[in-house]
């Protein structure tokens, strides 16, 4: 892993990525046609020693040019909004799905040695049993979810049918430094924060008893690097949970957030379910026992941490670092 390639590398988790990579001494290319993403999660790289940044959309017929420098590629770019993929179904298939065939056919014509891809938790949709099991058949929700399940089989086939080595990690909701509340209002952490920052009543969709597993961003980089620097060829080709196992009701998040900031006295307001899978909670033995991996923050820390950025760099608009 000397020269990396990122797609996405200017959003929320990628950016992170982005920084690890260079803290490690990679070499670090970012495609990215800043849809949702920003300069202001990256520009802080800018003068460091191998970074680049091209302003591209991963459909662009030139992508294969870039491809060729790189060994290992960590596919993030995509449209990875639930309810939004439900009321732009053709513009979110195109990148999330056209996009991800797009990456695979560059990539299948050079010498990269690994692909990395961000799948969902979504692609379970609603499970008889918790914690979900990558060995559990799929049953998605949401057009996001198929698109994300759509990525996962390319990504399989392109391993069986021509030897890359992909590997697809399905990241639990994932939160939250740069996960900005204004790109992403059903993002629970940190639109939660914004609104009870600016004494507005935090929303929570349904009676507020669904759960999720919710994981720390650099939680789910650690893994992603786990994963890129395995030579184990078990993890080839086949789904790997990232989450915490552990899964926390929206109306307790909601609390910590309240206690955190001080506002106990505002109340949630609520608004009809949303169409998304009740309880999320990972199965997390395969990265254990597979990438040697396991999620260090807990969610109490995590939300400390997301309002110190909120407050001092988001609030203050000095930009993310
Ligand atoms: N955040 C989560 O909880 C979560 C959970 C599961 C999976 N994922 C996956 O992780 C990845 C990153 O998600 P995120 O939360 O950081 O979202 P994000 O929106 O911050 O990042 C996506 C990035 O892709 C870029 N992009 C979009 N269309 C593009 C195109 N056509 N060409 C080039 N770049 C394009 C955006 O500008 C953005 O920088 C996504 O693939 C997402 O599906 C995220």
């Amino acid at each position: 892993m000397k020269t990396c390639l990122v797609t996405g590398g200017a959003g929320f988790i990628g950016s992170h990525l982005v920084d690890k990579l260079l803290e490690l001494g990679c070499e670090v290319m970012v495609v990215d046609n800043l849809f949702t993403g920003s300069w202001e999660n990256i520009k802080h790289n800018l003068k460091k020693k191998g970074f680049k940044f091209e302003r591209m959309s991963i459909l662009h017929n030139d992508i294969k040019k870039i491809f060729s420098d790189a060994d290992t590629v960590f596919h993030l770019a995509a449209i990875p909004r639930v309810q939004y993929s439900m009321h732009h179904p053709y513009l979110t298939e195109k990148i999330n799905v056209e996009g991800t065939l797009n990456v695979l056919e560059a990539v299948r014509k050079v010498d990269v040695k690994k692909v990395i891809f961000s799948s969902s938790s979504s692609v379970y949709g609603n499970q008889k049993s918790l914690p979900l099991r990558e060995d559990m058949s799929s049953s998605p929700i949401s057009h996001y979810a198929v698109h994300k399940l759509a990525g996962e089989h390319y990504m399989k086939l392109y391993y069986e049918v021509y030897g890359l080595p992909t590997i697809i990690l399905r990241y639990f909701n994932v939160y939250c430094p740069r996960d900005d509340p204004l790109i992403y209002p059903h993002r629970l952490i940190p639109y939660s924060i914004y609104l009870l920052y600016n004494n507005k009543q935090p929303i929570i969709y349904g009676d507020g008893n669904q759960t999720r597993d919710f994981t720390y961003v650099t939680d789910a980089v650690n893994a992603t690097i786990h994963a890129a620097i395995s030579e184990d060829r078990r993890i080839y080709g086949s789904p790997i949970n990232i989450g915490t196992g552990i899964r926390t009701s929206v109306k307790k998040v909601i609390k910590f957030v309240q206690n955190h900031l001080g506002k106990t006295e505002i109340s949630p307001l609520f608004k009809p379910k949303l169409k998304e899978p009740t309880h999320t909670q990972a199965d997390i033995e395969k990265a254990k026992n597979l990438l040697g991996w396991e999620p260090k923050t807990s969610l109490n820390e995590g939300i400390k941490s997301t309002i110190n950025w909120f407050i001092n760099d988001y609030v203050k608009g000095s930009g993310q670092k």
